[in-house]
């Protein structure tokens, strides 16, 4: 099947409808890399209908340049999203969207005071808004985030409980380069001499991964193994490297429930995020640090790989 390109939610609906069974939602910004990739394959292994949607949203950029900046090139998304298993692109236009400058828009408090949200304001709002547009215009049974924007998925779930849609919100492991720098459409954005530097992070991130699994639960010591070793690259400048729980992105002294190990750093200009997850699993704290691909991404490519 081709996939099919639609504009408006009615349409999408109506796309969805037509295929019995259960609805999986796939939100993106497009410029599909094997982070997005995954989330359309695992999302076609449960549902019966996969719908990509595809929008850059105007209300979640802080900055007008960054916006304008971001990449696009919805025939390479389309082949992409196809071969991993997408039967629909919904990719509205900003007057589909937004038929009028939104006088309702989604405030999720308290967990987005913190890091990224410090860091962005108005960010998640607009991010909440959006997806509570797309949860709402589509309906799906499913829709499914990545873990390596660990603060959006968190603001997300949060939002879905409070306001009692019903979906089943899934959060999937971060993908990473064969390197360990995990896949942002922010990652071309690097120069040629930071692209090695960038790796400190996840770097960084394991050698506190490798210290919770040998027994440490001191969020003090955690961090600062993660520091230290980020650190040792010279020219990153850390913004944050925090242990918070994974529900409220609080603060956590030790590690004593399911946490976030979140940093970000700025490396050539460019300003990157990354994180694992620690779930408990029984009485165990398991480490998730996602899982690297083989061979280079195709976000390096200039024709679509697959
Ligand atoms: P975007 O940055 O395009 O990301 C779309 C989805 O892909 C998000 O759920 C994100 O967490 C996930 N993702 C990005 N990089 C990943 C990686 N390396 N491994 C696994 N998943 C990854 O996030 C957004 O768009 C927007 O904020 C959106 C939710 C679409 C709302 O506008």
């Amino acid at each position: 099947m081709v996939v099919r390109i639609v504009e408006t939610f009615a349409e999408t609906r109506r796309a969805a409808r037509d295929g019995a069974g259960t609805i999986g939602l796939v939100p993106t910004m497009g410029y599909l890399h094997e982070g997005h990739l995954s989330l359309i394959s695992a999302t076609a292994d449960i549902a019966d209908l996969v719908v990509v949607s595809l929008f850059v949203n105007p209300l979640q950029f802080d900055d007008g340049a960054d916006l304008a900046a971001y990449p696009a090139d919805l025939g390479r998304d389309a082949e992409l999203a196809k071969a991993h298993g997408a039967d629909v692109l919904f990719a509205p236009s900003v007057a589909e969207m937004y038929p009028e400058p939104p006088v309702t828009t989604v405030t999720v408090r308290d967990l987005t005071d913190r890091l990224e949200g410090a860091h962005r304001p108005g960010h998640f709002d607009g991010v909440a808004t959006v997806v509570t547009k797309l949860l709402c215009g589509l309906r799906p049974d499913v829709a499914s985030f990545g873990r390596k924007d660990a603060q959006q998925l968190a603001v997300v779930r949060r939002l879905v409980a409070d306001l009692s849609i019903p979906v089943d919100i899934r959060g999937l492991p971060t993908v990473r380069e064969a390197d360990g720098l995990a896949l942002s459409s922010r990652n071309v954005r690097l120069p040629a001499d930071a692209r090695a530097d960038a790796v400190a992070l996840s770097r960084g991130l394991f050698a506190a991964a490798d210290a919770i699994e040998a027994g440490e639960r001191a969020a003090a010591a955690i961090e600062r193994i993660a520091e230290d070793e980020i650190s040792r690259t010279p020219g990153i400048g850390i913004d944050y490297v925090a242990l918070v729980s994974q529900d409220r992105f609080a603060p956590v002294d030790r590690l004593d429930r399911p946490a976030v190990l979140a940093t970000a750093a700025t490396v050539g200009g460019v300003r990157l995020i990354d994180n694992v997850h620690i779930d408990v699993v029984g009485d165990r704290f398991v480490v998730d640090r996602g899982r690297r691909l083989e061979r280079r991404s195709v976000l390096y490519e200039e024709e679509p790989c697959c």
